[in-house]
């Protein structure tokens, strides 16, 4: 004992005496009351100044750790050591597995980061379509950091508001109404990201048909929440322009339906914008029916041609109150803030806002004041006009890599992070991985994202984050491999 301490130079040495100390006590090597060897003996031992093991002992003694004997010296507390707890580690065992619900059990079964494509660190990878940290400007987010920590920090670090930070709330709502939403009757709530807006919303919702309604194929995460919440889940089958509407208005006749769910813009995976007079349609008829409607927002600003088209919550009209609209800025800003949103009717807000604090309490106040405090000082605009450049730059190249090498296939993207190819019937993408992976290329093969096992002929590659060389390079091997598929 002892002979393993290795003192490091970047934390005060008595510190790490005091955790090496702690570390014996909580692991079972010194025992309960176990005499600890005297401050003269132990800076000997460890090769540190008596002071820094009188300030060890003394912090170990605050915290209860140890305890000292007039005359005798310092002992362990009995209650600090392992080896009093009432039960032997043996005895307690848990099998957990057998104690999780199936909640836990489908988000543990459809988690593409434990289950999902593996490569090595140098493949060329398609998977992701985060944004390129490369483009974030780190210089105005620490100058909002610091501006908003300098002037309110005490305020930030302390419990916030469950429904978000009142300025962001303000920003958003303008935002929106920038957009063309009428506020009137409306009200927002600020999320961790859209994931936790969507899944706030399905556990608050009373199951009548227990059935969701959404484009197929669709986002991965919204099929695992809809299945982790006991949906069965109708997907209805995309067109160029988006979702086909004689299937939507035949599955609506069918059956009842308590929620759907629409990307309308630059949708994920195919990339497709629902063109203008389809997003009316699709909403007389869900209105029809009487089906509230989830948009998922998250790429709209990502558009690199073609006129802007109106979000279905702006579509529906004034007074119109069945769109939630959720949006995100984890593609044009940053992922890792975890700042999204949910607009929707004033009482469902209130709702939602009382199961957020139920659930987490709130978002983060630093990282949706730090959002705040970048927006407000001007960078959005710049940073996405210099984002979108880039980003296109990108988009243009996938899609004449594709063009020049690919054989015969489908091509879907209007815009965003990624676009989506479908090869003739009869190619396997998860064949083509095998193969290409072998060459150091990773794509996501579209399966994943179909509601019912299909588009095993379809894949993503998102491209965000790839070289402009890579994505040259990688689409070559890619048409290469498909090549030597269909040979
Ligand atoms: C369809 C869709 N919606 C929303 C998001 C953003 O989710 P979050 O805001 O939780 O990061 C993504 C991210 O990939 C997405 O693909």
């Amino acid at each position: 004992m002892y002979s393993d301490f290795v003192l490091a130079n970047d934390r005060p040495a008595y510190i790490q005496v005091k955790d090496y100390i702690r570390r014996l006590i909580t692991t079972g090597a010194l025992q309960g009351d176990q005499k600890l060897p005297s401050t003269r003996e132990l800076c000997g031992l460890l090769h540190v100044s008596r002071n820094t093991v009188i300030n060890a002992y003394s912090e170990l003694e605050a915290d209860g750790y140890i305890y000292t004997v007039k005359g005798q010296g310092h002992f362990v507390s009995s209650s600090a050591a392992p080896s009093n707890s009432v039960f032997q580690s043996h005895d307690v065992k848990m099998n957990w597995s057998t104690k999780l619900n199936d909640y836990a059990r489908l988000a543990e079964e459809h988690d593409l980061m434990k289950h999902g494509i593996r490569g090595q660190k140098q493949a060329i990878s398609f998977t992701s379509i985060a944004p390129d940290e490369k483009l974030f400007d780190l210089q105005n987010v620490k100058r909002a950091f610091m501006d908003r920590m300098s002037l309110e920090g005490d305020v930030l670090l302390n419990y916030g508001y469950a429904k978000g930070y009142k300025p962001l709330i303000e920003y958003l709502l303008n935002y929106m109404e920038n957009k063309g939403v009428d506020l009137a009757g409306k009200d927002l709530l600020v999320t961790s990201g859209f994931t936790e807006g969507l899944s706030l919303v399905l556990s608050s919702f009373k199951q009548g048909s227990g059935r969701i309604l959404c484009e197929n194929p669709t986002h991965h995460t919204a099929i695992k929440a809809f299945k982790m919440h006991g949906y069965k889940i109708t997907g209805v089958p995309m067109e160029r322009d988006g979702i086909n509407l004689k299937e939507l208005s035949r599955e609506l006749a069918s059956q009842a339906y308590d929620l759907a769910y629409l990307i309308p813009s630059y949708h994920n995976p195919t990339g497709i914008v629902m063109s203008h007079p389809k997003r009316k349609e699709a909403l007389r008829l869900l209105q029809q029916y009487h089906v509230p409607i989830i948009e998922d927002g998250f790429n709209e600003e990502l558009r690199y041609s073609g006129s802007h088209i109106a979000p279905l919550v702006v579509s529906a009209g004034s007074g119109n109150n069945s769109v939630i609209y959720i949006g995100s800025f984890s593609k044009i800003l940053f992922p890792g803030l975890r700042v999204g949103w949910i607009l929707a009717d004033s009482t469902l807000i209130d709702y939602l806002e009382s199961v957020k604090r139920a659930r987490t309490i709130h978002t983060s106040t630093l990282d949706q004041s730090l959002l705040y405090q970048y927006l407000y000082n001007g960078n959005f605009e710049k940073y996405l006009k210099r984002a979108k450049t880039e980003y296109k730059r990108k988009h243009e190249l996938v899609v004449r890599s594709c063009q020049e090498w690919l054989p015969a296939h489908q091509l879907s993207s209007d815009g965003g992070l990624h676009v989506f190819i479908e090869f003739a019937a009869g190619v396997d993408t998860r064949e083509l991985l095998k193969l290409c992976s072998e060459q150091g290329v990773l794509f996501t093969p579209g399966d994943i994202f179909y509601t019912d096992g299909r588009g095993q002929n379809t894949l993503r590659l998102g491209f965000s984050r790839v070289s402009e060389a890579d994505i040259q390079k990688g689409i070559q091997i890619i048409g290469y491999c498909a090549e030597k598929l269909l040979s």
